[in-house]
């Protein structure tokens, strides 16, 4: 018997990544998608099979994770084997402009999945996954975090998501319920949303090189992360999943650049010399000709920063036998290589 998933956000970067491997391993993935008044499917378009259900092993539902009829319903008819819960409000900044939005999805979201799990009468079969996130760690005075550290959120975004994951484990411990979280630091890829960083540089630094575009600009470019690959990253979500009993896992590759050095980094690539001038708000990166190229302005500024992550992922090596494939450079090459063709 074929294994069935169910993906909610199975239309955003680790959605697309997760069918697609899913699909590799034979599963028949079911997704939510959300009515949309502009295509949302981009990122799938190309694993949807036509319309004979027969024939598909991609099959989507509409339904939305504030809509708890929507998500009862998807899970009693569908029946998955397993449960990947990456619906989300997934953008910091965004998190401060819309908090009761943010936290109605990330936080409640999960706990109507859950609940959907609980009324099931074979409950202990469905395995879930909640996609947590190394913004929990927040403000965290350890320099490398792990599933030990505190948690300490610094955005309504990361609160929604310190609830998620406390909610998985109370169902898992209270309800027998086989209900796992990850803890992703970012992660990265062609298909990253456009106002994320890595994806907003690359894309500006692609533009300018090919005359198209003039200036990017950038709010703190100080903040250290940990940026992996998605597609490494999802091939994590279904070994925690597969693991004997639930558990809770850090992924992250346990290397840290500031967003200034991934600058450099994509800009050498692309055969731009940049120069830095200024301090601060007044910082301003020209090309060799002397054009400005990145200006720093306050609306890119975060009421609150994140200044370090760095995971350290040894219990999943340990445990799941899974470690990062991708270097930063790779990635880098790889996200570029799909701008310029894209753009060029
Ligand atoms: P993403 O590209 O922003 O995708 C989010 C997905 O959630 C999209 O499919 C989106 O649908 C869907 N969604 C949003 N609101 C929804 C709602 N009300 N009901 C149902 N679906 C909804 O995020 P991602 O980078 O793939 O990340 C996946 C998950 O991992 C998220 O939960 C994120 O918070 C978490 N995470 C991400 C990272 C990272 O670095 N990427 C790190 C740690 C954790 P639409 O396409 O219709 O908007
Ligand atoms: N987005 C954005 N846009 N970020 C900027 C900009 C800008 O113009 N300028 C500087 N930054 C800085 C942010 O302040 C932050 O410190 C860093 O770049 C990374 O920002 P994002 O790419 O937006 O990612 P994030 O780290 O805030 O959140 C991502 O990773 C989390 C895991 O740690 C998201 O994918 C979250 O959903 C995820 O949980």
């Amino acid at each position: 018997m074929k294994k069935k998933a169910l993906i909610f956000g199975i239309t955003g970067q680790d959605g697309a990544y997760l069918a697609r491997f899913l699909i590799k391993k034979k599963y028949t993935v079911h997704g939510v998608i959300r009515r949309s008044s502009s295509l949302n499917t981009g990122r799938i378009d190309d694993i949807y099979q036509g319309p004979d259900i027969k024939k598909r092993n991609l099959i989507l539902h509409f339904g939305d994770s504030i809509d708890t009829s929507s998500v009862f319903k998807i899970i009693s008819k569908t029946l998955p084997d397993e449960i990947y819960n990456l619906s989300a409000q997934s953008h910091v900044a965004v998190s401060f402009e819309v908090p009761e939005y943010t936290s109605n999805v990330d936080a409640l979201g999960t706990l109507r999945i859950l609940e959907a799990i609980k009324s099931l009468k074979n409950k202990k079969k469905i395995k879930f996954y909640q996609a947590g996130t190394s913004e929990m760690f927040g403000g965290s005075s350890k320099e490398v975090q792990n599933e030990k550290t505190m948690f300490d959120p610094k955005s309504p975004y990361a609160a929604s998501k310190v609830y998620a994951h406390s909610i998985t484990k109370i169902y898992r411990d209270a309800y027998k319920i086989f209900a796992s979280n990850g803890i992703l630091f970012n992660h990265e890829s062609p298909l990253r949303g456009e106002t994320f960083v890595t994806k907003k540089i690359i894309k500006a630094l692609t533009l300018i090189k090919l005359g198209k575009q003039k200036t990017l600009y950038l709010g703190n470019i100080y903040a250290k992360r940990d940026w992996g690959h998605a597609k490494d990253y999802v091939e994590a979500m279904w070994k925690i999943l597969n693991h004997k009993v639930p558990d809770d896992f850090v992924i992250s590759t346990n290397k840290q650049i500031t967003v200034k050095k991934f600058i450099e980094i994509a800009s050498k690539k692309l055969d731009m010399k940049l120069k830095w001038k200024g301090k601060g708000i007044n910082e301003k990166a020209y090309d060799s000709r002397g054009k400005l190229i990145i200006k720093i302005i306050p609306r890119y500024f975060r009421p609150l920063e994140v200044d370090n992550l760095k995971g350290n992922f040894s219990k999943a090596k340990r445990l799941l036998n899974w470690k990062p494939k991708t270097t930063i450079v790779q990635l880098i090459d790889e996200m570029i290589a799909f701008e310029l063709k894209n753009n060029g």
